[in-house]
């Protein structure tokens, strides 16, 4: 009982502590580090900004969305195990290392691009908040 107790309040820190809310420019920095080109960047954190607060933890449980980009689990992340178009399991979009998650909209962002006008619009904030000049999103981070 008592040790059910100290690792559930453990697991609960461990969690609390992999969260993590990015500011703009250290998103900016990871999806550079990553050879994001420039001209995108500003557009990813705005999308970011808009879906999740800049927070990794973030889910939607109506339309099962998960992480900083709000991935869905109906194309891209698997619940079970690792799976789907990513390859990867929900859950790996929820920690505070946001590789995956960059490899991730990098592949969304190739594949709608296939049959939209551009590969952002598999994000429905993009349209709406994230379509014009988004240059201020990354001011002075470069
Ligand atoms: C977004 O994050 C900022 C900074 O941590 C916080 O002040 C604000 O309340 C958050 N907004 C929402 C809608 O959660």
């Amino acid at each position: 009982m008592k040790t059910t107790l100290v690792l559930t309040i453990a697991l609960a820190l461990f969690l609390a502590c992999n969260a993590k809310q990015f500011s703009k420019c250290e998103l900016a920095r990871h999806l550079l580090q990553q050879n994001v080109e420039k001209w995108q960047i500003g557009t990813w954190v705005c999308i970011a900004q808009h879906e999740s607060n800049l927070s990794t933890t973030a889910i939607n449980r109506k339309t099962d969305d998960y992480g900083i980009f709000q991935i869905s689990s109906l194309y891209w992340c698997n619940h079970a195990r690792a799976g789907k178009g990513c390859g990867l399991s929900c859950n790996s979009l929820l920690d505070d290392d946001i590789h995956d998650d960059i490899q991730c909209v990098k592949r969304i962002f190739k594949e709608t691009a296939k049959f939209r006008v551009n590969g952002f619009m598999a994000w429905t904030v993009y349209p709406k908040f994230c379509k014009g000049d988004t240059r201020h999103y990354v001011a002075g981070c470069f």
